[in-house]
């Protein structure tokens, strides 16, 4: 995907997460700031993306407010790593936050499959009042503390629509036969298997070599991919069947987070409000200019499927993971609510 060729990209690639941030470690000259804690952050965007703008206002906010005691560091472009291997490094507190998809989270917590699952808010709106509900969030969040990182926040990543390289999808039935990459996670294969297409889960930052080269005959995601990631100079037909609205997540390693004061502690939290703030506000404005882009310059043709089939090919998924955790009910049935107070899709 064209922004993550870094030219060391390949070297990355090669190189375990833990060694490469050893390296750039050293590379930054850590003995820099004696007298200040270094936080760092990962994220898998480029550095036009309203994740990084967001994380960028973070950095100034900590650095202005407690600039004294912190600095704040913003490592973009999978630069530490591929998200799963940053969710590791924060884990393990080799590095203190990260970005990740909340669809590579549900293999830390099963609590995490609830907002993978297809088709599980029924607008926008009800997913951004669930999404800004702590009643909702609280229990998925928390999920993580023994495997020794906590969520602090979520940022928007819009709705996932299908695409590909020269078949439109217009009906589950087209998927068939399609290698399609989706998210490293069980729920998205399993998607992809009641849809009917070929799942073929790999890290993001591999898709587009993988679509160039036929590896794959298509992705799932928001739009951002086609123009940010270069998807669309090798696909050219967007579904929108919405199947998905899978948060980003802002996870920070819990003993960095126990270890700051109550005074800290509060700068940081109004600091996680402003990435939530920022990321919204921009994410509204980045996706209507990938769509300009996407169709005028990558001539990208958008199409509009009817959703009924996909959202009944989608349906058993709910009850599967419903039965098999069943402590997620609860947040499953708070969602319901918001879903009826905020009914429409378009919305
Ligand atoms: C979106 C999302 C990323 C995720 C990516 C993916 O871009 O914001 O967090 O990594 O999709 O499909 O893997």
């Amino acid at each position: 995907m064209k922004p993550l060729k870094h030219p060391l990209h390949r070297l990355y690639s090669l190189v375990p997460a833990a060694i490469l941030f050893a390296v750039i470690l050293l590379l930054a000259g850590c003995g820099s700031s004696h007298h200040k804690r270094i936080v760092r952050i990962g994220h898998n965007q480029s550095t036009n993306h309203p994740t990084h703008i967001a994380l960028t206002a973070f950095k100034d906010y900590i650095n202005e407010h407690l600039g004294d005691r912190y600095m704040v560091e913003v490592y973009p472009s999978e630069l530490l790593g591929s998200q799963t291997d940053m969710v590791q490094l924060t884990q393990t507190g080799a590095i203190d936050y990260c970005i990740a998809s909340n669809a590579i989270l549900e293999t830390f917590s099963k609590n995490y499959e609830i907002f993978n699952l297809p088709y599980l808010f029924a607008s926008t709106r009800s997913y951004h009042h669930a999404m800004d509900d702590p009643a909702v969030t609280a229990p998925i969040f928390t999920a993580t503390q023994k495997a020794g990182f906590t969520a602090v926040t979520w940022l928007d990543a819009g709705t996932r629509n299908f695409y590909t390289v020269n078949k439109p999808i217009l009906s589950p039935a087209d998927l068939k036969g399609l290698k399609i990459r989706v998210q490293q996670s069980p729920t998205n294969i399993e998607m992809m298997r009641l849809l009917g297409g070929s799942a073929t889960p790999m890290g993001f930052g591999d898709v587009y070599t993988a679509l160039q080269s036929n590896i794959i005959d298509g992705a799932e995601n928001n739009e951002m991919a086609l123009t940010d990631n270069g998807h669309g100079d090798v696909c050219k037909y967007y579904s929108y069947d919405m199947h998905q609205m899978v948060p980003d997540i802002l996870i920070g390693n819990n003993a960095f987070i126990e270890s700051l004061s109550e005074e800290e502690r509060a700068v940081f939290e109004k600091g996680y409000q402003l990435v939530n703030q920022i990321q919204r506000e921009e994410w509204v404005k980045a996706v209507s200019s990938a769509r300009e882009k996407a169709a005028a310059q990558q001539k990208v043709e958008f199409l509009y499927p009817d959703q009924a089939p996909f959202v009944e090919a989608c349906t058993p998924l709910h009850q599967s993971v419903l039965s098999s955790n069943p402590a997620i009910r609860p947040i499953y049935d708070a969602i319901q609510e918001y879903n009826s107070q905020y009914p429409t899709i378009s919305e």
